[in-house]
């Protein structure tokens, strides 16, 4: 049987070599190959198993209506353990060893930009779910993404600070070792400062236990309100020894609060504060709404998150890229990717502008009696 095989090892990216010999490579066979990069074990665990949950779900759906040309479709995961410093070698190993087709990966914006070089040298188009860090597809033309994109998500959390809130002076508290939520805060501020004061900044560092001092600072500077910036579970803490110090005004945040976690870790310390993401299960279109019932049958009654469901529609819009081009040759699915338009996805319709970003709207969720309960959409 005939395969290809792609060397890492070319200046110019791709190369194809012909090898008689099945037992060569280890591609899928007859089947078409997709790599998935995530989260699976570790610190962000919640991240990478519904993100994985989605794409899984896609995948079945794709191949029980009959795979894409023509064939099955097969996915292969691997798991970063929530690390930095693992998804260079793990998109290395699935690009020179699987043979993938295409990647998907990953949540968060770090980790995609671990990722996104390896695939852009290489001529393999990545699709990231849920990273909204913009230098994530700055990274080159074979680099997308099916979410909006940061700049959009701070303003949106500003302007609800400042229009429904009504609050003028907020707290900034930033973890520092993640590209994410150095990018939010900042555009968080460049929003709520044209009317609003910035009253503290103060930095974490993703994984600390001890935010206290910070925290002291931070309450000393009377903010109506403070927005964390940071992923589910370092918020958890932080929220707890923020009540313990009596820093009782409300707590706001982005897509990175959106981890199940933040519920069981943080309880009654969470209830009543913001978030900013994707999509929710409550306000869906048809499509949505079919997803969320797919998702609940196939996963034990369990609600699909934003993760879930943007790992769903990376999935379907890599599959339509393929479908349409007719072809599994890199330079074909990203052109067809790079023409999406109105594509009728679980989270609402995705169109991929020039820089292959989506344009999308955003849902504003509040904590609410132990679980996120939907509040807002805003449109771009
Ligand atoms: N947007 C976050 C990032 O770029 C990841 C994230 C997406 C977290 C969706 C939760 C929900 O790092």
């Amino acid at each position: 049987m005939i395969q290809r095989t792609r060397s890492l090892f070319l200046a110019t990216g791709t190369a194809l070599v012909l090898s008689a010999f099945s037992g060569c490579n280890e591609g899928g066979g007859d089947a078409i190959v997709i790599g998935e990069f995530a989260s699976l074990t570790g610190k962000e665990a919640n991240f990478g198993t519904s993100s994985h949950e989605g794409t899984q779900l896609a995948v079945e759906q794709i191949n029980a209506a009959g795979g894409l040309l023509g064939k099955q479709v097969e996915l292969r995961t691997e798991d970063n353990l929530s690390k930095a410093g693992e998804s260079a070698n793990i998109v290395n190993k699935l690009i020179a060893k699987d043979q993938v087709v295409a990647v998907l990966g990953e949540v968060a914006s770090g980790r995609s930009l671990e990722g996104a070089p390896i695939c852009q040298q290489n001529g393999i188009p990545m699709i990231s779910p849920a990273s909204t860090n913009p230098k994530v597809t700055e990274t080159g033309d074979y680099v997308f993404r099916v979410c909006f994109i940061d700049p959009f998500q701070g303003t949106v959390m500003a302007n609800f600070a400042k229009n429904s809130l009504k609050v003028t002076k907020v707290a900034v508290f930033t973890d520092v070792k993640s590209d994410y939520s150095k990018g939010l805060a900042k555009f968080f501020k460049e929003g709520f400062s044209k009317s609003g004061q910035i009253v503290a900044e103060l930095d974490y560092s993703g994984g600390d236990k001890d935010f206290k001092a910070q925290l002291t600072t931070i309450k000393n500077a009377n903010p109506e309100a403070v927005f964390v910036p940071g992923y589910y579970t370092d918020v958890a803490l932080i929220r707890i020894q923020a009540r313990q110090l009596g820093l009782n005004v409300p707590f706001l945040g982005g897509d990175g609060w959106e981890g199940a976690d933040l519920l069981t870790i943080g309880k009654d310390a969470v209830e009543g504060d913001y978030f900013s993401t994707h999509y929710s299960p409550e306000a869906g279109s048809p499509k949505g709404k079919a997803f969320v019932e797919a998702y609940k049958a196939r996963y034990a009654g369990k609600t699909p998150d934003a993760m879930a469901a943007l790992g769903y529609d990376s999935a379907m819009i890599l599959a339509e890229a393929i479908k349409t081009s007719g072809s599994t040759e890199g330079a074909k699915i990203r052109d067809a990717l790079a023409a999406t338009k109105n594509f009728d996805a679980a989270t609402g319709s995705i169109t991929l502008n020039e820089s292959r970003d989506a344009v999308k709207a955003a849902v504003i969720l509040q904590v609410k009696d132990g679980a996120f309960k939907y509040l807002e959409t805003v449109s771009p």
